[in-house]
Parts: C-alpha cells; sequence; structure tokens
C-alpha cells in the first residue's frame, strides 16, 4: 500500500474511533467557554487524544497540530517538517452542545508544503469523506464529484461566522450579497462538513473570511479530488495556514472570484 493510503486508512481509523466517543459521550459531558460564545467540551478533548493517540501510534515520526492543544500555533510547519496531521476533534462544538446532528472529525496531513490526505468524518450520518491527493475523493465506498451548476441563481451557497460578529458587518453585507442572488445561504457551523459538501455536490460554494487551520484541513483535498476549486476569496493561492477561503464545484470558481473582486451590492 502506498504511503498516501497507509495515512489516509489510518486517519479514517481515527475518526471513527473519535466519532465512538463523541457519541458515547453526548449524554454525559461538560462545558465551558473559551471565549465569549466560544464553547469547549471535555468531548473536544478526548477526541482530540484518541486521534492523537491513534496516529503518534501508527506513525510516531509525525508531528501533530490540534486545536485543543492549547498552542494557539497555526504557523506553517514549511516543506522541510515531517509529515504533520492537523486536527479539530469537533468541528461544529456549539452543535455538538445543542444536540444539532451537524458536526464532524476533521483531520488533514500536510505534508511537503501542501494537504494530501483529508478525512472528515460527520458521527451522525455515519458518514466517512476521504480523500489522498491523486488518488480520488469518497464518501463511505462511493466516489465524490462536485456539482455541475453553473450559475449564481441555482447555486447552494454557504458560509461561516466567527463566534462573535461584533463590528465584522462585512459579514451581514456579504450574506444579504448572496441571499439576493443565489437559490439559498446556508451556515450551518462546521466548516468541514461545508466543504465535505462542496465535495459531494450538495453544495456549490462556500467562503469564509475567518477559518483556522484545523477547520479547512479536512477538507481541502476533498474539494481538489472531487473537482472543485479552493482559493482565498480574490481567486489568489490557497494558503490553509491564512482565514480566508472560497471553495466552489470548480466551474463556478471565476465567476465567485468576480464577486468578490466587485464587493456586495446593495439590493
Ligand atoms: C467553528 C466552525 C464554524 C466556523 C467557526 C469555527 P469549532 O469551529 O468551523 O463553521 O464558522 O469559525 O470556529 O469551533 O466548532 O471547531
Ligand atoms: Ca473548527
Ligand atoms: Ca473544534
Amino acid at each position: 500500500m502506498s504511503d498516501l493510503l497507509k495515512w489516509k486508512k489510518g486517519a479514517c481509523e481515527a475518526a471513527k474511533i473519535a466519532s465512538n466517543l463523541l457519541l458515547s459521550m453526548r449524554q454525559n459531558f461538560s462545558v465551558r467557554e473559551k471565549g465569549l460564545y466560544d464553547l469547549v467540551t471535555d468531548a473536544d478533548t478526548a477526541s482530540q487524544k484518541v486521534i492523537y493517540e491513534h496516529l503518534k501510534n501508527l506513525f510516531p515520526d509525525h508531528d501533530f497540530l490540534g486545536e485543543e492543544d492549547g498552542k494557539g500555533e497555526e504557523k506553517d510547519p514549511g516543506p522541510n517538517a515531517p509529515p504533520t496531521w492537523i486536527v479539530d476533534p469537533i468541528d461544529g462544538t456549539t452543535n455538538y452542545v445543542h444536540d444539532l446532528p451537524l458536526y464532524a472529525i476533521s483531520i488533514g496531513l500536510y505534508y511537503q508544503g501542501e494537504m494530501v490526505v483529508g478525512v472528515v468524518h460527520d458521527p451522525s450520518r455515519n458518514e466517512m469523506f476521504h480523500a489522498a491527493k491523486g488518488l480520488g475523493a469518497f464518501v463511505n465506498d462511493t466516489p465524490l464529484k462536485t456539482s455541475s451548476i453553473t450559475s449564481l441563481g441555482k447555486a447552494m451557497v454557504t458560509t461561516g461566522f466567527p463566534y462573535n460578529v461584533r463590528g465584522m458587518e462585512h459579514l451581514f453585507s456579504w450574506w444579504k450579497h448572496f441571499s439576493h442572488r443565489s437559490q439559498a445561504v446556508r451556515r450551518i457551523g462546521s466548516t468541514a462538513l461545508n466543504l465535505a459538501y462542496i465535495a459531494s455536490g450538495r453544495c456549490d460554494v462556500f467562503y469564509a473570511f475567518d477559518n483556522h487551520v484545523w477547520d479547512v484541513a479536512g477538507g481541502i483535498v476533498l474539494v481538489n479530488e472531487a473537482g472543485g476549486k479552493i482559493t482565498r476569496v480574490d481567486g489568489s493561492p490557497y494558503c490553509p495556514f491564512k482565514p480566508e477561503s472560497l471553495a466552489t464545484n470548480g466551474q463556478m470558481h471565476d465567476l465567485l472570484v468576480a464577486e468578490f473582486q466587485n464587493g456586495p451590492q446593495e439590493g
């Protein structure tokens, strides 16, 4: 088995172990506020621990960067660093706390300056989204392909907001802009699922201005391998360590970049 497939298999196993743990803790977890409206539970830390232990056991030479490390470290490890696992143990913690079935485990592997493996697991629907660079994207055993929508008027647009949106009027300007021009706009509260849904053709566009690297790490290879495209919102090359993302089905990408270049319109 190639290294990429071996790494992807290990990530899927780790995600499944974490998924079982999250489901088993649903009736019994404690929650606190990390920041204003920014929740963390002991399920987040427990999930990260089992993922770390599984991956460290399989790949002792690899590095690990998890949201709940407490280091807050989001520096690009660079092309010469060991393969680095980037993990969000629950993407969509607020949904998890409220028992809304829209949260996921997100695991990506960064190697030689790019993401090469991506896994997003949805415990509520038992959907394992997985991809490795050059080897396609899948949900469970089914290959993924982005949608073939070409017009904004037919598109399902998704976005994410930071926890504290005070002073962030541009988020509402863009919400209004796309609400008037697309079929629908959704903010589901999990960036990892947003990206998996672009890859699977359920949604057509995702944009955000505030992502952390662990939010996007599992979804990037999924989008690319399913035929989609991901850049910064101005169309420049993507960097997972920078906060902006524009992911589309591929066909609509230039159109969306033009929307962002023109700025949000009134009405
Ligand atoms: C959040 C989700 C949400 C995004 C927020 C993230 P968390 O992650 O990805 O969709 O809009 O910016 O912080 O905190 O639930 O892991
Ligand atoms: Ca997250
Ligand atoms: Ca999280």
